[in-house]
């Protein structure tokens, strides 16, 4: 697709645009307390001082060999940090807390039915937990430093464990939503290369028990269809009993993993110090065609810069009680919940389930009960919880100190009432910018230093120096609050390192568009690309208005159109497929689906319903589309490309522009009609 179509048929095209907002200021208690307090960390963090700047982050950890040299630019643009270090992150993440905090809570498991028991795991108990973990997945599932492991684990204790188990051995977990299908772990397992699948029994998601088993089974097949042979599924039982009998086990290849780590009860395994660039995880996400590609992330810059993110700007302290809502099948969830506040020694709640279930105040009652202080959601949440339960946060008597918002734009007036009613008018707030890519944060204040604007994320992080180009490459000027395409100037630890097994989809997709020299090794000349369109308000406040390509962020959540065109095409009938975002008031963005059917075939109910079936078979229930429309045409250039640019215009009841010189215009009234009504 052509470059200015894609920028015409792209989220940033529907954006809201948000008036200048007040600022907000933390109180002075919250300052009192913070982490970060010194206001010279934006000097210290300059490109003048860049890269040393960020021995800051990497003292944060704990090094078997401290590194000898920062940044290494010798591969560009796959940058390497902290090169002759040597590191474990389950080390960091568990072992060095045990000292002074080994009888402290490092995980609250809430279930999502409030009649089963919340669990409080100590750092001493995840300790034995993660090396009994470690034991057998080294000694019965044969793995080793390197391998690759694909993980499908909805949320609850088993899954951390496990990761940090993998980060001990130095094996390179891939942790798939929990909500995926089995057809895409297929695809995430073949990418990966793994021979081992780690699921679970089943989980609770809206008060109805889920199969999640039967996913392995597909997961199985459709990986061995492409090649891939799992040897191993290992399923930690939760509800022994309960769906395993529809389900059955498949001997010599599924075991249930409670059973077989009787084996491994008090074994430990000593963390296995790998170096800094080593992989530490892949974390797949969706792009611009129809093959989610694996971010690759390090153990050591990854953990220093997660790290650094989560004392400075989540302002974590081992004593308090954090909770982010997201999964940890995302990246938030493997960052914010897993490794940020784990590495700081924090107690973090992860919690099953649904926000709203068994109603409107079931957040605020999880809050209440564990006191926590860090509460952590994206938009999508929040206006969820605003529309179903706003009167519910004062019901319940915690007290946020801060609050995240993450993944999505959030409007000024849902900010609003995140701020007043959820933080009681006492939590400050940070929006959070970032993405799969990035490890963590790329723009957001910093919570006692820069006051908030409702609806802006606020400046580059220290270290992080954003800039702004236009479609030809120019750059716009600081502060001139005109939208263009946002870049980061600088590489930065917690970057990820290439895409897995794909180093020039990495150096095309993400660095070739602004790059300034291909041959160049100095990183000024390689401007990462984020795929957002931004503006830079005279602040230096930027204001995230949304992809600029065919990605669509659904409830703060990436799903490529690109993608679900395919899943489409998979359906026999159906000749050709277009996806557009539409706007939605909680979602932020849906998937509209517009289909044409070979000749021959009759538009029905049945086929619509068919066509959205097969998109949950093959990615999850997360794609499935707004609605399915069976069009008798797709509009189209003279050419023979499809005017998504139109179809998003119907479908969010916009102008659509001047169609004379469409080949097909008479078809735009068509769809408007059944569209629109
Ligand atoms: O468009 C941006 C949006 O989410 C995209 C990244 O999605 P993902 O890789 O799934 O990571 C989500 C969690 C970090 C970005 O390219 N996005 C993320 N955070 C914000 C945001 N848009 C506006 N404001 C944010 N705070």
């Amino acid at each position: 697709m052509a470059e200015k179509e894609v920028m015409e048929t792209s989220e940033a095209q529907i954006a809201v645009h948000w008036g200048e907002e007040e600022y907000y200021h933390p109180s002075p208690q919250f300052i009192a307390q913070a982490n970060m307090t010194d206001a010279d960390i934006y000097d210290r963090f300059s490109l003048d001082n860049f890269p040393n700047c960020f021995k800051e982050y990497a003292d944060l950890l704990d090094w078997y060999e401290y590194w000898d040299t920062i940044l290494d630019t010798s591969d560009a643009p796959c940058w390497k940090w902290f090169v002759g270090g040597k590191i474990n992150a389950s080390y960091n993440c568990v072992d060095r807390h045990l000292a002074k905090h080994k009888n402290k809570t490092a995980i609250h498991f809430v279930p999502e039915l409030e009649e089963e028991k919340v669990e409080h795991v100590t750092y001493q108990e995840l300790y034995v937990r993660v090396n009994e973990m470690a034991a057998l997945l080294q000694d019965f599932a044969g793995l080793k430093k390197g391998d690759r492991v694909t993980l499908h684990l909805p949320m609850s204790p088993e899954l951390p464990i496990t990761m940090l188990a993998c980060a001990r051995l130095g094996v390179i977990h891939s942790q798939v939503f929990g909500g995926f299908s089995g057809k895409s772990c297929a695809d995430r397992i073949v990418d990966s290369g793994s021979n081992v699948l780690i699921t679970m029994d089943a989980y609770y998601r809206g008060g109805k028990l889920i199969d999640h088993k039967e996913k392995a089974d597909t997961a199985f097949e459709e990986a061995k269809k492409e090649g891939q042979t799992v040897d191993k599924v290992l399923i930690w039982q939760r509800y022994p009993g309960k769906v395993s009998a529809e389900t059955p086990m498949v001997e010599g290849r599924d075991y249930f993993v409670n059973d077989v780590l009787k084996d491994y009860y008090g074994k430990r395994v000593d963390p296995v110090p790998v170096p800094a660039e080593d992989p530490l995880f892949l974390m797949y996400t969706s792009g611009t065609t129809g093959k989610p590609k694996g971010c690759q992330h390090s153990t050591g810059g990854y953990l220093a810069y997660v790290t650094g993110t989560s004392k400075f700007v989540q302002d974590i302290h081992p004593e308090d009680v954090y909770w982010c809502m997201a999964d940890i099948g995302w990246i938030t969830g493997h960052s914010y919940i897993v490794y940020g506040p784990l590495s700081l020694g924090a107690s973090t709640v992860i919690y099953e389930g649904v926000p709203t279930y068994p109603d409107a105040g079931r957040c605020w009652r999880i809050a209440q009960d564990l006191d926590v202080n860090i509460f952590h959601t994206a938009p999508t949440a929040i206006r969820a919880l605003r529309k179903v339960g706003p009167d519910e946060p004062a019901k319940y008597t915690y007290h946020f100190k801060h609050m995240t918002t993450v993944g999505e734009p959030i409007e000024p007036e849902v900010w609003k009432w995140y701020h007043k009613e959820v933080g009681k008018g006492e939590a400050i707030i940070v929006d959070t910018w970032w993405q799969t890519e990035t490890g963590g944060f790329l723009c957001s204040t910093l919570p006692a230093l820069t006051p908030m604007k409702p609806g802006s994320a606020g400046p580059g992080m220290p270290g992080i120096h954003p800039i702004i180009y236009d479609e030809d490459g120019n750059e716009l000027p600081a502060g001139a609050g005109k939208a263009g395409n946002i870049c980061i100037q600088n590489p930065w630890p917690g970057a990820f390192q290439t895409i897995w097994g794909d180093r020039d989809r990495f150096v095309t997709n993400y660095y070739e568009r602004y790059c300034k020299n291909p041959d160049s090794k100095d990183w000024r000349d390689w401007p990462y690309l984020t795929g957002d369109a931004a503006t830079q308000a005279e602040d230096g406040y930027y204001r995230i208005l949304g992809r600029i390509d065919d990605v669509i962020n659904v409830s703060g959540h990436r799903l490529g159109t690109k993608e679900i065109e395919s899943a489409a095409l998979v359906v026999p009938e159906v000749a050709e497929a277009a996806v557009v975002p539409v706007a939605h008031d909680i979602k932020g963005k849906e998937p509209d689906l517009y289909v044409s059917l070979k000749p021959g075939f009759e538009a029905t109910d049945e086929l619509a319903a068919k066509v959205s079936k097969t998109i949950v078979d093959e990615i999850g229930a997360i794609a499935r589309p707004r609605k399915v429309w069976l069009v008798s045409d797709m509009p189209k250039t003279r050419s023979g490309k499809i005017m998504r640019r139109v179809l998003g215009a119907i479908s969010n009841k916009a102008d659509v522009g001047d169609v004379m010189t469409l080949a097909n215009p008479e078809i735009v009234e068509e769809i408007t009609k059944m569209v629109q009504g």
